[in-house]
């Protein structure tokens, strides 16, 4: 564990180590769910990147001329292992990864509202398998701590950065659940795509105001619903096919979580439907999307009939 000496003094060091041995104890079992990701890993990590490039839409580690043909069929058929790709574009030694979601839009929407990341101690919570830490390694950042329980995108991110190199980025297996250890550590916390999934959000961004420094700033992006009412939709079952979603909020409901959890200077940024160009069935993601949760009738409702999602972006500060 090379990321606690990171940390400030204000972590609860012996809770983060328990949690961490845990969780280790846990994934380095030689059960088959865990070797399916853990071995193309380790084969993966055999490939060291001479070329990176985290600054453009597509997250480029290493270039088809540093490697043989033979390799690049390799690398490729290791790379499938980690299907499906929800997140991306990535490019590794060539091969091309067309993830679900277009995540350099998500990330187009949020930099121009960036706080400075240089130099900065950041986490990025439910990171998946690590595309926005790679953008945001871009910008130099002291650290990127990425808390990610999923083993399938813990073991894809270990592998990218194996062959990327990165030394000031690094993931556990975690989650939103354990940020109440890390006491003031964080000058930015990034919770996107993560708080509809939260039975209660408030609790949620309490532990980021407690996660992050005085005069920190957290980036919110979440589903929302259209209205100007201040409410969340609770869905009976799923929303939009998801399973596990529990308040999608109006935005303005949105602001008045975090309000009354504890932040201040609360700036919504951006808001728009979604729509198939963003999150798409690809060769890479061959399950369902979002063409697939919407009423094919009327794309304003999604297949259970509630509102269809927008997404919305907000940041604001300790
Ligand atoms: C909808 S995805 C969002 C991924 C990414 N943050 C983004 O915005 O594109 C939700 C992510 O949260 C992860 N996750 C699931 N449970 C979590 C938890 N308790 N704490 C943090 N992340 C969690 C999932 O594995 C998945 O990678």
């Amino acid at each position: 564990m090379h990321y606690i000496d990171r940390l400030p003094a204000t972590a609860d060091h012996t809770s983060i180590i328990t949690e961490h041995k845990r969780k280790q104890a846990w994934v380095n079992q030689e059960k088959k769910g865990f070797l399916r990701y853990r071995t193309p890993c380790q084969a993966l990590a055999q490939w060291k990147a001479h070329n990176c490039d985290f600054s453009a839409d597509t997250v480029s580690i290493g270039t088809g001329d540093e490697i043989s043909s033979r390799e690049k069929i390799l690398i490729r058929e290791n790379l499938k292992a980690f299907m499906p790709w929800r997140k991306g574009p990535f490019s590794v030694f060539g091969n091309d990864i067309d993830a679900e979601w277009r995540s350099n839009l998500k990330w187009n929407q949020l930099r121009e509202e960036l706080p400075e990341l240089e130099n900065k101690i950041i986490a990025d919570v439910g990171c998946n398998n690590g595309y926005y830490m790679f953008r945001m390694a871009a910008r130099k950042p002291r650290f990127v701590l990425g808390l990610e329980p999923s083993v399938q995108h813990y073991y894809c991110f270990k592998a990218l950065n194996a062959m990327a190199g990165c030394s000031n980025l690094d993931i556990d297996l975690l989650g939103v659940e354990h940020l109440k250890y890390f006491v003031e550590c964080f000058d930015v916390v990034f919770l996107m795509g993560i708080i509809y999934h939260r039975p209660s959000p408030v609790d949620t961004l309490r532990d980021i105001l407690t996660s992050l420094q005085p005069g920190g700033t957290m980036i919110l992006e979440t589903q929302a619903i259209p209205g100007k009412t201040p409410v969340a939709l609770f869905p009976d079952g799923t929303y939009a096919k998801v399973p596990g979603t529990y308040f999608v909020p109006t935005a303005s409901c949105l602001i008045n979580w975090v309000r009354k959890a504890g932040f201040k200077n609360i700036k919504l940024f951006a808001s728009h439907a979604m729509t198939p160009d963003i999150q798409r069935r690809t060769e890479w993601m061959i399950y369902e999307s979002l063409s697939d949760y919407l009423d094919p009738a009327d794309p304003t409702r999604t297949v259970e009939g509630y509102p269809a999602p927008l997404r919305v972006f907000l940041k604001a500060e300790k």
